[in-house]
Order: C-alpha cells, then sequence, then structure tokens
C-alpha cells in the first residue's frame, strides 16, 4: 500500500540553499533514493542527486538522512513512520557541488598522497608468494567501497576544516594499515602514518566504524593495531638505541 510521504531535502548550489518540503508517494518495499528518482520524475526534475548501482555496492548515493550518514540506496522507507518527515542532507564534510551532491575530490587527493605497495627490489611476478593466513588478515579492508561515509563522519574532519590538510581520514589511515599488514610490502608504514598522515589526531571515537555500510572494523581492526605499532615502536629500546645511534 502506498502512502504520502514527507520529505525535506537540501536544495542548493555552492553559494547557498535551503531545506525545502516535497510530499510525495511512497510504496512497500522502497528505499529513499526511489523516493528521491520519483521526486525526479514527477516535481523536481533538476533534483541532484548521485547513484549508480542501487545495490550498496558503488558507494555514490553517500548523503545524510534525518542527520545521519547513509547510502540512500539502502536506507529502506519501513524504518521511518508514515507520518515522519524525513531530511535528506549532502555529507557535511565536503564542499556542495548542487542539491544531494558534494565534491569529494577530497579523498583522492588523500589516496594519491599514500606510497603504493612497495616489495622488496628484485623481486620478480611469480614471485610473490603469501599465505592464505596474511591475505585474510587485510582481505576485510578490501571490502571497501568508497563511500567515504566514514570520511564525513570523523569529527576531526567534519568540524575542522583545517585538519583536512594533515589528516587522511579513517578510509586511508585504514588503507595504510592494510598495506602495512602485506608481508611483501617493506615500505616504512607505520611512523609515516603519525607524521605525515595524521594517525596521531584519530582519538578513536570508532564513529567511522559505526557508519561504515560493509561493517569493516575500522577502528578496531585498522587503526588500533597501527597506533600500537607506533607505541611499540618508540618505546622498543632497541628501536630507542637505533635511532639514538644513526641519527647523529
Ligand atoms: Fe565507506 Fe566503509 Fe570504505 Fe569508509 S571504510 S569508505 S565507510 S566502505
Ligand atoms: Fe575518526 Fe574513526 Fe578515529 S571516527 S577519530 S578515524 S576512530
Ligand atoms: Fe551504489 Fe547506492 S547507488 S551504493
Amino acid at each position: 500500500m502506498g502512502y504520502d510521504a514527507k520529505f525535506r531535502i537540501w536544495r542548493g548550489d555552492t553559494d547557498a540553499g535551503e531545506l525545502k518540503d516535497y510530499t510525495v508517494v511512497a510504496n512497500d518495499g522502497e528505499v529513499v533514493l526511489d523516493i528521491l528518482h520519483r521526486l525526479q520524475a514527477t516535481q523536481t526534475p533538476d533534483l541532484a542527486v548521485r547513484w549508480n548501482c542501487k545495490a550498496g555496492k558503488c558507494g555514490s548515493c553517500s548523503a545524510e538522512v534525518n542527520g545521519r550518514p547513509k547510502l540512500l540506496c539502502m536506507t529502506r522507507m519501513s524504518t521511518f513512520t508514515e507520518d515522519e518527515v524525513i531530511t535528506v542532507t549532502p555529507m557535511r564534510t565536503f564542499p556542495v557541488i548542487r542539491d544531494l551532491v558534494t565534491d569529494v575530490s577530497f579523498n583522492y587527493a588523500k589516496a594519491r598522497e599514500i606510497q603504493s605497495f612497495t616489495p622488496p627490489e628484485g623481486l620478480k611476478p611469480g614471485e610473490y608468494r603469501m599465505k592464505q593466513v596474511d591475505v585474510a588478515r587485510s582481505q576485510e579492508f578490501r571490502k571497501c567501497i568508497e563511500c567515504f561515509l566514514c570520511q564525513n563522519t570523523c569529527h576531526v574532519v567534519r568540524d575542522h576544516e583545517e585538519n583536512k590538510e594533515v589528516f587522511a581520514g579513517p578510509r586511508y589511515l585504514m588503507r595504510i594499515a592494510e598495506l602495512d599488514m602485506h608481508p611483501l610490502d617493506v615500505a616504512e608504514r607505520p611512523d609515516t602514518a603519525q607524521s605525515e598522515h595524521g594517525l596521531g589526531l584519530c582519538n578513536i571515537t570508532k564513529c567511522c566504524s559505526d557508519v561504515c555500510p560493509e561493517n569493516i572494523k575500522i577502528t578496531d581492526n585498522a587503526l588500533i593495531p597501527m597506533k600500537e605499532r607506533v607505541v611499540d615502536r618508540k618505546y622498543d629500546p632497541l628501536v630507542w638505541l637505533g635511532n639514538k645511534l644513526f641519527r647523529r
């Protein structure tokens, strides 16, 4: 059975915007993205919303629903009451382009700052051998669909534009941790995560893990282990002695 759903949607562009109210039919089994598509088809053909797969796998349709970071295509209408006003706004951490579409290029810039996989010199293709247990350890992180909901949620940048320069964000700190766990990677990862990518700014609030649609345990399985490695290296007496001797 259909009913008249009430929506409040942020409309605007880089200069200004406002919340506008709409009433639109919702049917059984629909998700928020279905309603936005119906709005485009019937009332607001110029409503901008980014999407691609409508299956929770491309990471394109990220926005905020009632103030909570969500994939629009995975947010079921059945999770709201029929008389509830559902507010849809763009991700707050990134600059708005138009309506619900934000400029997420910050994330691509951060990705480019990370040193790529670095195998030992002279290792030829075909000589790369890993045990299944090593593969399994970082496999969880490969589920990332790059929706950037974790990046949008982390308070280090959500309320502090000035931190964007020095903080890679949970998605890319997780990428560094993934490379660090790779048995064939020889780059120095934990110390550069700390000194160049802002690992120290993370105070393990775990909000990133809470919003991840792939349920990746970003904080517990990537960020905390990397923080522990930084501390281990700092207080390991042999590492300390080595630093003293070779820094001169
Ligand atoms: Fe999205 Fe999770 Fe990847 Fe973050 S780690 S970008 S929340 S899928
Ligand atoms: Fe931010 Fe996640 Fe750390 S939300 S503070 S990166 S635990
Ligand atoms: Fe692909 Fe929502 S449209 S994740």
